[in-house]
């Protein structure tokens, strides 16, 4: 039986540099994506290796049958990567924003982190990877829905990870936090410590080796945490 990576949003970005570095290394990875044509157009060169499931996170009714049906194949997945996320600025606190935001990020990521969860379970193993981001630590007036999605993910992941610790050992639950990573995503007006999303992957490929529980890409991300998380409220209600 071969066994497979699978990658949920492959299509840019972080995503797509794992896929890449994937298959510059011979791993064959299984790949969920709402542009399966970039996918594609994108791993040509090693057709053998990719294996493309069209999956768009927006069609809540989509996911189970999608993701289901290509775990029920020949290959055994031992890991699981959920890459997807979108976020925007928001200048108007626009009400249409939201139902976007969360189909991807919150429904999407449960419904996907649930059945990889479920698969690992009965499959005996498996680890599953989902990349949230340092700003799931505090709210954002410049994206309060961006930073309440990755919040959700936060809670989710470390939910699943204390299920997997008491119930089910030999699945893991890795949760990365990105600072900025030069994609289409970042739309900060004075992005720092910046890493290119090759960067990211290699990265995040060394905390998945090392069953790390929670990492920050890059690494000193981590003092802007911790910065985060201690800074009184009425203090960073002036500049969060
Ligand atoms: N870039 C940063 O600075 C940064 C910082 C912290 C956290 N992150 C997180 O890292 C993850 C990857 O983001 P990225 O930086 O690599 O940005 P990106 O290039 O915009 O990638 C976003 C991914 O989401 C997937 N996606 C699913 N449905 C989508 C839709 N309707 N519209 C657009 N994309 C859709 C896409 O994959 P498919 O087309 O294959 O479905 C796409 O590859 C996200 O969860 C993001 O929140 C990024």
């Amino acid at each position: 039986m071969t066994e497979k990576i699978a990658i949920v949003g492959g299509s840019s970005g972080i995503g797509e540099a794992l896929v890449k570095f994937h298959i510059e290394n011979s791993l064959p990875v299984i790949v969920f994506t709402h542009d399966p044509d970039r996918v594609r157009q994108n791993t040509e060169a090693n057709q053998t290796l990719v294996e493309v499931v069209p999956l768009d996170l927006q069609q809540p009714l989509q996911i189970e049958p999608s993701l289901k049906n290509a775990l029920s194949g020949e290959s055994k997945i031992t890991r699981a990567y959920i890459v997807s996320g979108i976020g925007d600025l928001e200048e108007n606190l626009a009400p249409t924003q939201i139902s976007d935001t969360l189909s991807i990020n919150c429904d999407g990521l449960a419904k996907a982190a649930y059945i990889f969860a479920n698969y690992f379970i009965q499959k005996g193993s498996g680890h599953l990877i989902g990349i949230t981001s340092v700003a799931s630590l505090r709210g954002s007036s410049a994206a309060p829905l961006y930073n309440a999605s990755k919040a959700y993910q936060r809670i989710l992941l470390e939910g699943l990870r204390c299920r997997m610790r008491q119930k089910h050992p030999s699945v893991s639950v890795t949760e990365i936090r990105p600072g900025f990573v030069d994609t289409a995503m970042m739309k900060a007006d004075k992005p720092f410590w910046v890493v290119s999303p090759e960067k990211a992957a290699s990265q995040i490929i060394n905390i998945v080796e090392a069953k790390k529980e929670v990492a920050y890409v890059s690494r000193r991300w981590r003092l802007i945490g911790m910065l985060l998380q201690s800074l009184p409220r009425w203090l960073y209600s002036r500049i969060g």
